[in-house]
């Protein structure tokens, strides 16, 4: 082969990631009851949906056209917000998923949408903001993504010996080795293939991992890449916090499209259009959404406020409060506080605390 063709070669087994998958399935348990109104990907953090989080940072990298698979819990809010793409500068089509079977079954739903194209699989309740160019170019039928946890039994896990993946094993009760795969991957159609030839694992699911072991089995190379910076795989109410900070902490923009009265604002503070915050200390970085009324309070630090909500007389820090919440007259710390919650405390009468609580609330008094 002359150098031109060699050049041609390479070029030709490196196609170019076009699409994105980004999944939507699953039913949140360890989420409730903040998952009983909608899809976990949806709970907004610092502002955006943590699938939007996503879908921007793949914008970012040159993927323009998505596929967002649907799962069972509240999927025509997830259609209800990115509608065709066009209010992102992207261009989304959907795919129902239905009952969640398994990662792998959701990415054997998408092949008439992928075609012949290298595709990127993004879990939409994952936070991953570097690393996804290494993902786009790559040679062989799969590259992943892999970090160092302390947990490996929590995650997919990959062997790597001589600098090759050789075993991936899902959630191990034996780690065999520290490396779990972040929930992003890049597939040539070669994974539709393997997807047919898995079988459930002990959990009743089609592993993504299992189908990217069958690539290995066959003799297919599958690339890797460690990424040492910050992940979030948004499982359980203490993730969401932790994304909370980290998120304000570095991507937060300063601005004030709202109206600040009597009040000192200090560090990064986002205040949205229609926001007022009135006679109270903001301690950034914290972002306030649209239409919200801070009023004698201190917000702050890493707190996410989100739209049309209330807060009155109240400390509230290193929380994440829902759309359309209230709270009055407490202090707040290390908390969620649900889409339409109200949380005050009583001013007169009898002492005690009066509760309508729903299924799955955690109180701590
Ligand atoms: C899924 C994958 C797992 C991966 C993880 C990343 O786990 O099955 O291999 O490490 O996402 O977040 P799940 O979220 O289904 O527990």
């Amino acid at each position: 082969m002359n150098h031109l063709s060699t050049k041609l070669f390479i070029y030709l087994n490196e196609l170019k990631c076009v699409k994105a998958i980004i999944l939507h399935g699953g039913q949140g348990t360890r989420l409730r009851p903040l998952t009983h109104t909608g899809p976990k990907q949806l709970i907004k953090i610092a502002g955006k949906p943590i699938s939007q989080w996503g879908l921007e940072a793949l914008l970012k990298v040159g993927i323009k056209e998505f596929g967002i698979v649907l799962g069972n819990n509240h999927a025509e809010k997830v259609v209800e917000y990115y509608g065709d793409g066009s209010r992102f500068g992207a261009s989304i089509t959907y795919i129902y998923q239905g009952e969640a079977l398994g990662l792998a079954d959701a990415v054997r739903r998408t092949k008439d949408f992928v075609g012949d194209d290298n595709f990127i699989v993004y879990l939409g309740d994952n936070i991953i903001l570097e690393g996804l160019e290494q993902l786009l170019n790559f040679r062989g039928s799969a590259s992943i993504l892999l970090a160092q946890v302390e947990n490996p039994q929590r995650f997919g896990v990959a062997k790597i010996e001589n600098g090759k993946v050789t075993t991936l094993v899902e959630k191990p009760k034996e780690p065999i080795s520290d490396l779990a795969l972040v929930g992003v991957y890049a597939f040539s159609p070669d994974i539709f293939d393997a997807i047919n030839e898995i079988k459930p694992s002990w959990r009743g699911e089609l592993e993504i991992t299992d189908a990217i072991q069958k690539l290995i089995d066959g003799g297919k190379t599958v690339s890797y890449h460690i990424i040492r910076g910050w992940w979030k795989d948004t499982g359980t109410p203490e993730d969401l916090l932790d994304a909370n900070l980290k998120l304000l902490d570095n991507f937060l923009v300063e601005d004030n499209r709202g109206s600040v009265e009597s009040s000192k604002v200090r560090g990064r503070v986002y205040i949205s259009q229609e926001a007022k915050v009135v006679n109270s200390d903001i301690r950034g970085p914290v972002y306030i959404g649209r239409g919200s009324v801070v009023e004698n309070s201190m917000i702050g630090p890493f707190t996410s406020v989100g739209d049309d909500c209330k807060i009155r007389d109240s400390e509230v820090m290193n929380s994440l409060l829902l759309d359309k919440s209230e709270v009055s007259g407490i202090q707040l710390i290390d908390s969620i506080v649900g889409q339409s919650s109200k949380i005050s405390k009583k001013t007169s009468g009898f002492h005690g605390s009066r509760f309508i609580v729903g299924e799955n609330t955690v109180l701590e008094l």
